[in-house]
């Protein structure tokens, strides 16, 4: 499991094991917009301030993965064991 910060409010939520990042924010209140939560779209894309996402989907660029400030979060998890979200 992991931990996601919301910079805004500082606000932290845990993503379980058999949970997506955006179930968890989901689940806590965090409204982000989703639609095929497969990692395709790019609709749930969010901004990073700082932790390091493990990324899993196919829409971003392979540079843009490697600079570790967005992510999506119907898929993608997190290498470090907090990400801080700029929502
Ligand atoms: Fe489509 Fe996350 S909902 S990439």
């Amino acid at each position: 499991s992991f931990e996601l910060e919301i910079a805004s409010t500082g606000k932290v939520i845990k993503v379980l094991p058999d949970q997506t990042a955006l179930e968890a924010l989901h689940a806590a209140g965090v409204d982000i917009p989703m639609s095929c939560e497969q990692g395709v779209c790019g609709t749930c894309l969010t901004r990073v301030k700082a932790g390091t996402p493990d990324h899993r989907d196919q829409y971003l660029m392979p540079e843009e993965q490697a600079a570790n400030d967005q992510f999506l979060p119907c898929c993608s998890r997190a290498s470090s064991t907090r990400l801080v979200l700029d929502l």
